[in-house]
């Protein structure tokens, strides 16, 4: 059965799209810290006081320092010690994920746990290598996907025409797309850290996570962010689009240095951080209105 779109609206998203129209604005405190944080002299105490003016944000911000996922001992009351505990690039990925996925985990719950699994077992390869920045390769990793949240968002009879050629043509999302739309979700997704200035550190992972020897700057996060999404589709944990699981990169895996008998462990210690993470984010989305003010120092 031959599928039936509209060429025309599908062209005016794409030129939406090169005039940043059919993305979404970071909230204004998002992006004033995603920013505080590229500069080097900006203090944790100055993050702090602009954090602590969002009592929601705040109130997510401590309850994750203080959650069992990361351990610290004693209570941690103030936004500026979560901000030196956690850490820049943590407390970007948190404000970060908490205003841009709170719709995502409403209504795609599925994609949502595909990258939350895509995060862990990113963080947990990071690690391994002993990158000094694995919080930041996991942000990427939690963002790879984020285009499609654009896609269905400003094209959801298209998204169904896309669901309906993966079914039907035996085809993934990522080839339905480039077919149908003329775009995909990773020019998509680039395009969105653009308009929001994000560092390339985590745009390329981002842009290329499904040809990651695109990557000029920024490879081995772009390496780890691919084979953490292979993973997690082989695993069969959430759901990131269709039933296939990407084809691995044999020059990105080679880089990782991993063997394959470092699976298995791996894979448990990423389901670890996954039950804390989706509990983490349970519980922060039904941190409401009602949570107290933060305190700060
Ligand atoms: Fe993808
Ligand atoms: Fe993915």
């Amino acid at each position: 059965m031959a599928i039936k779109w509209d060429e025309e609206k599908t062209a005016g998203f794409r030129e939406k799209l090169r005039q940043a129209r059919a993305l979404p604005t970071l909230p204004g405190i998002v992006s004033k810290i995603t920013q505080m944080v590229e500069d080097p002299s900006v203090s944790a105490e100055r993050i702090g006081r602009v954090i602590a003016k969002d009592h929601i944000l705040a109130a997510k911000l401590l309850k994750l320092v203080n959650s069992a996922f990361y351990g610290f001992p004693g209570r941690i009351s103030t936004v500026s010690s979560a901000v030196i505990l956690l850490g820049f690039y943590v407390v970007r990925s948190l404000v970060l994920s908490a205003s841009i996925f709170e719709a995502m985990e409403k209504t795609v719950v599925g994609l949502w746990e595909h990258s939350l699994g895509c995060a862990a077992i990113a963080n947990v390869i990071a690690r391994r290598l002993n990158l000094n920045n694995p919080e930041e390769v996991s942000t990427a990793a939690l963002l790879h996907d984020i285009g499609k949240v654009v896609i269905r968002e400003n094209l959801a009879e298209e998204a169904a025409v896309l669901d309906e050629a993966i079914l039907s043509e035996n085809i993934s999302l990522y080839a339905a797309e480039r077919r149908i739309l003329k775009i995909n979700h990773t020019q998509v997704g680039q395009r969105l850290c653009r308009h929001w200035n994000l560092p390339d550190r985590l745009a390329e992972p981002i842009a290329y996570h499904h040809e990651p020897s695109k990557s000029a700057n920024h490879y081995v996060s772009t390496a780890i962010v691919h084979v953490a999404d292979v993973l997690v589709r082989a695993r069969g944990f959430g759901f990131g689009g269709d039933k296939w699981v990407p084809p691995l990169d044999h020059n990105a895996w080679a880089a990782l240095t991993l063997r394959e008998d470092d699976l298995p462990g791996l894979i448990a210690e990423a389901e670890e951080i996954l039950v804390e993470l989706r509990g983490f984010s349970f519980e922060i989305q039904n941190l409401g209105e009602k949570c107290p003010p933060a305190v700060e120092s």
